[in-house]
């Protein structure tokens, strides 16, 4: 298995991209959630001292995902008798998640930053939490929030789909190892 995909299998980089982002989505949206739903504040400072770094590395991500298929790799060709409906939605799916997990970025830090929360999460400064629900931003952070959810739904539920009833081999394609077909 090479850095870069083939025709058939996606390559070391775009693999090992995909699933740690993936289990630092599941992070970040666990830690924001909770985050949202704590009534005591110590315990929304610790969450979010843990939810910022997870996102902004997820962020990072992204983008380091997006340079890499811009300049660097193709994607495999779809797996043989998808109907072109099925592949479009995937793409379209992917993008959403690019654009959601950037603008998820861009609302928590404007969230962030308009609040002064940074020196109580980070910096252990005396004084209560904000209400970030005072600053513009967290409406479209919680709209993002679900709509990364059904975005998640679709996604999983489009592999499971692929893996359990038309057995065509796609997951194996975003895992590490050669494809032996
Ligand atoms: C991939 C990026 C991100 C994801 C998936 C994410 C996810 C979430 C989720 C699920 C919530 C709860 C939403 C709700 O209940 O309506 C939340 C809240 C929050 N997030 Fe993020 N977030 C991301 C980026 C960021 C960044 C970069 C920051 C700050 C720099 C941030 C700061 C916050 C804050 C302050 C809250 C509000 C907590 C509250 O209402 O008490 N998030 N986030």
């Amino acid at each position: 298995m090479s850095l870069k995909s083939t025709e058939t299998q996606y390559g070391t980089v775009a693999v090992s991209i995909h699933w740690i982002s993936a289990l630092l989505i599941v992070a970040t949206l666990g830690s924001g959630f909770r985050a949202a739903y704590t009534t005591d504040l110590a315990v929304k400072a610790q969450l979010l001292s843990a939810h910022v770094p997870l996102a902004i590395t997820v962020v990072l991500l992204t983008l380091a995902r997006l340079a890499w298929w811009f300049f660097a790799d193709r994607k495999p060709s779809p797996v043989a008798d998808t109907p072109s409906w099925q592949h479009y939605s995937a793409t379209l799916v992917h993008w959403m998640f690019y654009i959601v997990i950037i603008g998820m970025g861009a609302s928590g830090i404007g969230m962030f930053v308009l609040s002064g929360a940074g020196p109580i999460i980070f910096g252990g400064a005396e004084g209560q939490l904000p209400d970030f629900w005072d600053f513009r931003p967290r409406v479209p952070h919680g709209i993002g929030a679900r709509v990364m959810i059904a975005l998640l739904v679709l996604h999983i539920g489009a592999a499971l789909y692929h893996q359990f009833v038309r057995r065509d081999g796609l997951l194996r394609r975003m895992w590490f190892g050669a494809v032996d077909r």
